[in-house]
């Protein structure tokens, strides 16, 4: 009997890397770049009151959170498109943009996401060899042939932790050809203090062939309801329009994100926190000899080569004492871990666990 038989997708599957902390082994979930602190309160209220009026569908067009990322960042309303997650954004660029043997570039280490989606609608991936964990311009240049239709990259980097300058960001638009496309993740811009940096949305909100993102998941701690979106000329957002699915965003995410965007205090103590953790977390992986880059997002990267140990080892014995990190194994980092920066407690935790496991 003839079956129905699925597309075949040459593309790896996000994995989580869960099944610790499912298990209830971890308790302490430091493996996901989720916010130390959570969500503000006032989204938590918001949440709660809506709650009671889920029967309801949302608004196809989140009319109401498009506008007020409007009138907190100074944008055009209409050239916003909400997506679950950042994630579905980059998604529907790849299912707008990409063609069989278009060639997207990537950075070599650079979140995995840019290139399952673009595996899954046909494109070949370059991988642009980074420099020392940073992003190379030169490098991605070097990448590009008549075929390539996107370059994606987030800044800081994920999983590196690391920035590139404006400078630099400038100077990739300049050199790219006008058609390729130029996609720049903001996930994590708001933790980044450096007077060489400048957001994606900062620098090319008014580029015709740039589509910046920006997530609900990492600082406004709302990972679980899935908020994201993008910005771009009214060209381009139409075109990712015309693919969106029309109540991709749910209502209680739609009104907890538009609650919390201007519970400005309590996005100010995250920062604070983070920015105070990175530092102590930095200074105590390298009094133990731990390799680690200076971190500009929520997050380091930990290397073992130096003190001669098995991350994996470590990854094990750090999770059968409640801590959870995040393997590099996919990212082809060898012998490193992830961590991400968690609350006062889980810190603590950490480090103190770290140093006995070490
Ligand atoms: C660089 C980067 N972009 C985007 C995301 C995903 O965000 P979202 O939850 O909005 O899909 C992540 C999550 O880890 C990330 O590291």
């Amino acid at each position: 009997m003839n079956l129905p038989k699925p597309k075949k997708i040459n593309a790896e599957k996000y994995i989580a890397g869960l099944s610790l902390f499912k298990q209830k082994v971890a308790k302490i979930k430091l493996s996901a770049n989720e916010s130390a602190l959570g969500p503000s309160p006032k989204a938590i209220k918001e949440f709660n009151r809506v709650a009671k009026n889920i029967k309801r569908y949302p608004d196809s067009d989140g009319v109401f959170l498009r506008n007020v990322l409007a009138r907190k960042f100074k944008l055009d309303p209409k050239r916003i498109i909400l997506g679950s997650g950042s994630d579905q954004i980059f998604e529907l660029i790849c299912k707008a943009f990409l063609d069989k043997n278009d060639e997207v570039i990537v950075p070599e280490y650079s979140f995995i996401i840019y290139r399952i989606y673009s595996k899954i609608y046909g494109a070949k991936i370059k991988y642009a060899k980074e420099k020392n964990y940073k992003i190379s311009v030169e490098n991605i240049l070097d990448k590009v042939t008549k075929r390539t239709k996107i370059v994606f990259l987030a800044n800081p980097n994920n999983p590196t932790g690391t920035i590139i300058s404006k400078g630099a960001l400038l100077n990739l638009r300049k050199k790219l050809r006008g058609n390729i496309l130029l996609v720049v993740d903001d996930a994590y811009f708001e933790y980044v203090k450096s007077k060489n940096y400048s957001s994606g949305m900062k620098l090319f909100s008014n580029y015709k062939n740039v589509i910046i993102t920006r997530t609900f998941s990492k600082i406004y701690g709302l990972a679980g309801l899935r908020v994201g979106w993008g910005y771009g000329p009214k060209k381009l957002i139409y075109a990712l329009n015309q693919v969106k699915p029309p109540f991709n965003i749910n209502r209680a995410a739609l009104f907890a994100a538009a609650a919390s965007i201007n519970d400005v205090k309590w996005l100010n103590k995250e920062i604070k926190h983070v920015n105070r953790w990175s530092k102590i977390f930095f200074k105590n992986f390298k009094n133990l000899s731990i390799e680690t880059n200076f971190s500009y997002g929520n997050f380091l990267l930990l290397n073992f080569n130096k003190i001669k140990k098995n991350s994996k080892n470590i990854f094990l014995k750090l999770a059968k004492k409640g801590v959870l990190v995040r393997k590099m194994d996919v990212y082809k980092i060898k012998n490193s871990l992830r961590v991400t920066i968690g609350n006062n407690k889980e810190n603590k935790k950490f480090i103190k666990i770290l140093k006995q496991v070490i």
